[in-house]
């Protein structure tokens, strides 16, 4: 795989190639010593054009782990502010050398656009509407983690499936996985033709008993140009995610940030059931796996002397070794 910028760019054998090796930078984490060697001497650039919290700070940390050097640019701050289009700031950075962009942008299609003006590598941490790979890799990491392979379980997807990117890269890998998945919501905010992408519609929450997991999405106020929905109270009382609607055995998820009490109530969110913090703590092990995919996996230049996945690439860093 060179660039990760859809769903589609993986298989089966691939999300699960790329969980495995998460499974092993898990165990690292559990170590005294976190970092290891693995991509010492390679460059991640993350660019990021939309504001991110879990995505922008477990990309850094990941490439931190595995001894890449790191630069982190936010739009507010660059020139991306002064008015750079994204193809100069892209051609500007491609100078440096990178071998990595992680890229995150409010334009569906940006990632693909910038594997165009760059020999790096690139990663789509999220573009519009369209998809946000990383994040739906980390949830079937979650789920393999909790109740093994997804293969027959029912996943619900509730919300506002319209403008996320999170809903369409999960249903597309939920489904590679073998789930069974439905998606949920008021019929504003369900597209038309979301079932090409493997799923069933249902436009109220009366079967969602069946649901092994249910994957609360956050209404994104900022992708919306027109009222999807006659109020948020009127949109908790018949969609919202809390004890009166879910049993004791069903998983909840949520990508975040969360709109507390409206798509998810506070004690389903902070309960035994909820995957949340299981989420943003898989992100980190699943961005190094995926950092590790493309930059020392496959096909590309090994670094010298070492083979990926060797003992030797994964053996921690003595304390005063250099990174
Ligand atoms: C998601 C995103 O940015 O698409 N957040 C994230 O990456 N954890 C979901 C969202 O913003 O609602």
């Amino acid at each position: 795989m060179r660039h990760l910028l859809s769903i589609d760019d993986l298989d089966r054998a691939g999300v699960e190639r790329i969980c495995e090796r998460a499974r092993s930078f898990a165990d690292i984490a559990r170590r005294d010593i976190k970092k290891v060697p693995t991509l010492r001497g390679r460059t991640v650039v993350n660019l990021f054009y939309e504001s991110s919290t879990r995505t922008s700070s477990s990309f850094e940390l990941a490439a931190k782990r595995l001894s890449a050097d790191l630069v982190s640019i936010k739009s507010a701050g660059s020139s991306v502010d002064k008015g750079e289009s994204l193809q100069d700031t892209i051609t500007t950075l491609s100078a440096l050398g990178p071998d990595a962009i992680v890229i995150r942008s409010p334009f569906a299609g940006a990632a693909q656009l910038v594997t165009r003006w760059t020999d790096a590598a690139v990663v789509n941490a999220g573009d519009g509407k369209h998809e946000h790979p990383t994040q739906a890799l980390l949830d079937v990491y979650t789920l393999l983690e909790r109740i093994g392979p997804l293969d027959g379980k029912r996943i619900w997807i509730v919300g506002d499936v319209a403008h996320s990117r999170v809903a369409r890269s999960c249903i597309r890998a939920f489904a590679l996985m073998g789930a069974d998945v439905t998606v949920a919501g008021p019929p504003t905010l369900i597209p038309r033709g979301i079932e090409g992408l493997g799923c069933r519609i249902r436009y109220t929450l009366e079967e969602l008993a069946e649901a092994d997991v249910v994957y609360a999405l956050r209404m994104q106020h900022e992708r919306m140009v027109d009222a999807f929905v006659p109020s948020l109270r009127e949109y908790a009382i018949n969609y919202q995610l809390n004890p009166r609607r879910l049993g004791a055995r069903q998983l909840v998820m949520h990508p975040g940030p969360v709109n507390r009490g409206v798509e998810i109530a506070p004690e389903t969110m902070d309960g035994p059931t909820s995957l949340i913090t299981a989420q943003v703590a898989s992100g980190l092990v699943v961005r190094m796996a995926i950092l590790y995919e493309i930059l020392a996996g496959g096909d590309v230049p090994r670094i010298a002397g070492s083979t990926p996945g060797s003992a030797e690439q994964l053996r921690p860093l003595p304390v005063g070794e250099p990174a």
